[in-house]
């Protein structure tokens, strides 16, 4: 079967609705397009779990904050389908923006996870993860995917995707997938492209920074503090911008310790316009 480009809300229910009723399962990924290798690691994780896959893209004007990056953001639906059609999606759903939202404006309904989206990223890029909720909702209430899979480059993005499909007990199981990185060790990301020459060539050392910091810890640095502060000092001396850089719970990203036991290192920096977000498991 070759990929289908359907971009109405309304072919992609009817699709998805004889789908099911034939007894196939259905796997989605949800993407804002520009395909890297990154995403297709998802899309390919995907397939192994069900009998039809779909690949969405749409960049959504709800994540993006008013002196964000949405006008810029690249869009390359012929490159992405090119790359989509290798991979033998079923289809690749890429709805046009004003049907989608038909009055984005007038919008009342919005899918929100508090707490979990109001720290971290939440702070300093308010309303955010309401926009990524709300979409990934209603992606899902057109999809009506069995498995979706998400990037864990995005680690607290998951987990409060998490948190929502388990809430609203949606009948979906989600996968994650490790980070895809560069030779250099640069998680790979849309936003890379902004980067000039001198930025680019520095960008690695976020990781490797992270990689120090994990390292000290195995072993035996307890002082957890101390070790975010030197590595924030570190990173402005190289030329970073610090936006957040913590360690919290693996599972719920709490400050405190549950059960699990399981921490990660969480960071957002800038780079000139360029923010960047990567994550380091403990
Ligand atoms: O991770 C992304 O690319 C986006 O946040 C998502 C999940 C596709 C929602 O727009």
């Amino acid at each position: 079967m070759s990929t289908q480009l359907i971009t109405s809300i309304e072919s992609m229910q009817s699709i998805s609705r004889q789908w099911r009723q034939a007894g196939l399962r259905i796997a989605f990924v949800p993407t804002m397009g520009n395909l890297h290798a990154g995403h297709l690691r998802l899309v390919e994780q995907a397939k192994k779990n069900a009998d039809r896959l779909v690949v969405s893209i749409f960049v959504n004007p709800l994540q993006f904050g008013p002196n964000e990056d949405l006008d810029l953001y690249p869009r390359t639906l012929d490159a992405d389908m090119a790359k989509l059609k290798v991979l033998a999606v079923d289809v690749v759903f890429a709805p046009d923006e004003s049907k989608f939202y038909k009055k984005e404006k007038n919008m009342t309904t919005f899918v929100e996870v508090p707490g979990l989206s109001d720290t971290l990223c939440g702070a300093s890029r308010p309303r955010h993860f309401r926009g990524v909720t709300t979409v990934v909702n209603k992606l899902f209430n057109i999809v009506q995917p069995d498995v979706a899979v998400f990037g864990t480059k995005d680690y607290q993005q998951f987990a409060i995707i998490q948190q929502m499909v388990s809430d609203l007990a949606m009948p979906i199981i989600l996968q994650g997938v490790d980070t895809v990185r560069e030779k250099d060790g640069l998680a790979m990301s849309s936003r890379n492209a902004y980067l000039s020459e001198v930025q680019r060539a520095l960008a690695p050392r976020l990781y490797i920074n992270l990689q120090i910091m994990r390292e000290r810890v195995i072993f035996g640095e307890l002082n957890y503090e101390s070790l975010i502060r030197q590595t924030r000092e570190q990173l402005s001396d190289e030329g970073f911008k610090v936006d957040y850089l913590e360690i919290r719970d693996a599972t719920n990203l709490s400050r405190e310790a549950t059960k699990s036991d399981k921490w990660v290192i969480l960071t957002a920096v800038w780079l000139g316009e360029t923010r960047l977000i990567d994550n380091i498991l403990l």
